[in-house]
């Protein structure tokens, strides 16, 4: 019983290792820092000096070190025919090495070049699903001495997932499934679900379903452990189901199944969105603990990213962006004169969010409601438009207009939750702190914070922009003016509009 329980903490151990590797990749959107990211992590969780990755090169039949920890300067390049990790390309497996210098298969000349002295190695193989030998990788010294064999499963299943990873560049929703497989075998549950929001928000369907044979299951959002995880965006944990007034019997009545413990946490988008929920069910002994509560969050983090990565959003997310390129192109169409004036405050606008610390999903919201602000001069006359002068008063009012204009259409797009505020935000554009601004007259207290730097970045934009009948002005001159005052009160108000 005591090496039962030992052997529990061990894989709960391991497992949350790597799920502590894949925590630091998920957060990561650039793929091109994965290997850093892994191989540092490695490193550091499995208490070694030195990790390199390297990457093979078919056509020279060499090893290109994509990664190395503790080797300043030049890249390494060694033939896959010379040492340790070319071996364990060769013969796809991991090498476990106690003593480098006296084995036949160890390259010195690193060591030799360097300085170090290389003690012992572990180095796999990165081999993709379909058998394509991405390259490998190599830990170095072990700080306690040798490397064991737990060392080596955790190694070799992290570079598979690094591997995966750099080949499809994203995790995907089969993957997470896959995940929730082998974490069925750690905390040992009878049952367990990935379940994922429609998008009307009323159902979750279930995206994985293991112990559960026959037909998809949907489940309606008000009713039962799972829809409640979701909608109040918590932890559940319920020791005696059939007992707790929140469980939905009717599962279980159907099908003759009886569901004695539950739990279930809720996935969560990037931007706080609520994704679903993944539930496991009747953990094989007693209750389930904080131990299983913590792995299975940890999970529930991975597959959260997972389900923002599957296709079917990012598609969603490109048509929305392609949208708002072609609603600021048929701007540009209309009014010539500024061209091109949508995409460059945009650019303008999240300069200033950037430096200001700006999260992305922040500096999404500006951009799209940067790319938007002028939108409603879809509205304005052309005379008054295009007019290559100085507006009378009639005109200018007309030209006024277009801030109403903009929050009028925006206000009939259905924004998801992030973007909710690009109506009021794009449209409040022309609104001065003193409150003498249009559409509304807000005061300094009322203007959006975002709003306030779309007029810094359209003001910006105007004075420094090429016109056709007059150059930009330099950036010191424009910034100077912005220094001075706002904008209504200078001369160029005529053309920021
Ligand atoms: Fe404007």
């Amino acid at each position: 019983m005591q090496n039962n329980h030992q052997a529990m903490d061990e894989l709960h151990r391991n497992y949350r290792q790597l799920m502590e590797i894949q925590r630091r990749v998920g957060t990561e959107r650039d793929i091109s820092r994965l290997p850093d990211i892994v191989m540092r992590a490695v490193s550091e969780l499995l208490g070694t000096d030195r990790s390199t990755m390297f990457l093979m090169d078919w056509e020279t039949m060499q090893l290109r070190a994509c990664f190395a920890q503790g080797i300043e300067g030049n890249a390494i390049v060694v033939p896959l025919r010379m040492g340790i990790v070319g071996a364990s390309i060769l013969q796809r497996k991991t090498l476990n090495i106690v003593n480098a210098h006296q084995h036949p298969y160890f390259n010195s000349s690193v060591d030799d070049l360097t300085g170090y002295k290389t003690d012992s190695i572990l180095a796999s193989p990165i081999i993709y699903s379909d058998g394509t030998v991405l390259g490998g990788a190599e830990l170095l010294n072990k700080k306690t001495g040798r490397f064991t064999q737990k060392d080596e499963g955790i190694f070799a299943t992290a570079v598979q997932r690094l591997g995966k990873l750099l080949y499809d560049g994203a995790l995907d929703a089969q993957q997470a499934c896959d995940e929730m497989a082998v974490l069925r075998g750690h905390i040992a549950f009878d049952r367990s679900s990935i379940f994922v929001m429609d998008k009307a928000g009323g159902q979750l369907v279930a995206l994985y379903s293991e112990g559960i044979e026959g037909a998809k299951i949907t489940l309606t959002v008000k009713l039962g452990i799972a829809g409640l995880a979701t909608l109040v965006n918590q932890t559940l944990l319920v020791p005696d189901a059939h007992a707790d007034p929140r469980f939905d019997p009717s599962f279980d009545k159907q099908t003759g199944y009886y569901t004695r413990n539950i739990l279930c946490i809720p996935l969560q988008g990037s931007n706080g969105d609520a994704l679903g929920a993944i539930q496991a069910i009747n953990k094989l002994t007693g209750d389930f603990g904080e131990q299983d509560i913590e792995m299975l969050t940890n999970i529930a983090g991975i597959i959260s990213i997972a389900i923002e990565n599957a296709m079917p959003l990012k598609d969603s997310d490109r048509q929305f962006h392609s949208i708002l390129e072609v609603l600021a192109a048929s701007i540009d169409a209309r009014d010539t004169l500024t061209a091109g004036h949508s995409i460059r405050v945009a650019k303008y606008a999240t300069g200033i969010g950037s430096l200001m610390g700006f999260t992305e999903t922040d500096l999404d919201v500006l951009r799209v409601s940067a790319i938007l602000h002028d939108y409603g001069k879809i509205g304005v006359d052309d005379c008054v438009l295009k007019k290559n002068g100085k507006l009378d008063a009639p005109e200018y009012a007309h030209m006024k207009q277009h801030a109403t204009i903009t929050n009028d259409i925006l206000e009939k797009i259905y924004f998801a939750r992030k973007y909710r505020g690009v109506p009021l935000i794009a449209s409040s554009h022309h609104e001065y702190l003193d409150g003498s601004g249009y559409p509304s007259g807000l005061d300094k207290n009322e203007i959006p914070f975002m709003a306030k730097i779309l007029a810094v970045a359209d003001v910006y934009e105007a004075l420094t922009a090429d016109r056709h009948y007059r150059q930009g002005m330099a950036p010191e001159r424009a910034l100077a003016i912005l220094e001075e005052g706002e904008p209504d009160k200078s001369p160029i108000n005529q053309e920021t509009h």
